[in-house]
């Protein structure tokens, strides 16, 4: 076991991540950008240990996003076989109980990457520990308007009709479902922006950027980001 007495005492239910910055980690190193990104899916797998220990209920990473197709093939496909490969990995943590989620459209993934999928969520199905959440081929306008669309079918089909879509069940069919709201949003990379990542999901979130390039996020800087979110104040528009 870790030595915990470096844990803040409030911790967020729900952190999310903007694993950003593997192909600036591979150029300073003069290797390709599939090297960065092949050392950032080692980041991902060694930081879900350190959020488990440390007691973080749900973890979701921005894995692939929906525009990201907009990168060579070379890349696209590096990217699609990394996380086949890694899935295996991910789903083999029994002894650490993680449940393992997908959120993102499915069908432009290949048949190989999705069974995958399906198999890795239905194994960890009944896994009592963290939740993990990997975002693939995920946007969060497409989260949106696909919540829309089951919306309009269940006024159309007469389950509801418009005055009863409340926020409460708009947020239960987006595609995070059951999961709380983020409460911190750690993007690495520096860059000072969403990319369209749980719009919705992320109305309230603490935001912390820090230059630190995703492969060399580690469990000291997850504490420093952890410390900075304990002392925030979480106001919700109120005048405390
Ligand atoms: C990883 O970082 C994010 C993914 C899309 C997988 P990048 O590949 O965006 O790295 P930078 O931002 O170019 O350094
Ligand atoms: C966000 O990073 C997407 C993922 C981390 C998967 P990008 O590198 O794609 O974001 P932009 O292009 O800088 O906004
Ligand atoms: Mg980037």
């Amino acid at each position: 076991m870790a030595q915990n007495k470096d844990i803040p005492e409030i911790l967020p239910t729900h952190a999310a991540f903007i694993m950003d910055g593997n192909g600036r980690w591979a150029k300073k190193r003069g290797l390709p950008r599939t090297a960065g990104h092949r050392e950032g899916a080692k980041t991902l797998k060694k930081l879900i240990r350190d959020l488990d220990d440390i007691g973080i209920k749900y973890a979701t990473f921005y894995a692939f996003s929906t525009e990201n197709w907009k990168r060579s093939d070379e890349e696209v496909s590096a990217l699609m076989k990394l996380l086949e490969e890694n899935l295996d990995d991910l789903v083999n943590y029994k002894n650490e109980n993680v449940r393992l989620r997908f959120i993102g459209g499915r069908e432009r993934l290949s048949d190989v990457l999705q069974k995958k999928m399906n198999d890795a969520e239905e194994e960890s199905r009944t896994r009592t520990g963290m939740t993990v959440t990997l975002a693939i081929n995920y946007g969060g306008r497409d989260d949106i308007v696909h919540a829309a669309r089951k919306a309009a079918e269940l006024i159309k089909d007469g389950f509801i009709k418009p005055e009863d879509l409340t926020e409460e069940l708009f947020g239960s069919l987006l595609m995070t479902e059951d999961i709380p709201d983020v409460d911190l949003l750690i993007r690495t990379g520096g860059e000072q922006r969403i990319s369209n990542f749980l719009n919705w999901q992320l109305s309230y979130a603490e935001l912390y950027i820090t230059d630190a390039l995703w492969c060399d996020f580690d469990r000291k800087e997850l504490i420093k980001a952890l410390e900075d979110f304990a002392g925030r104040n979480r106001r919700y528009g109120d005048a405390k």
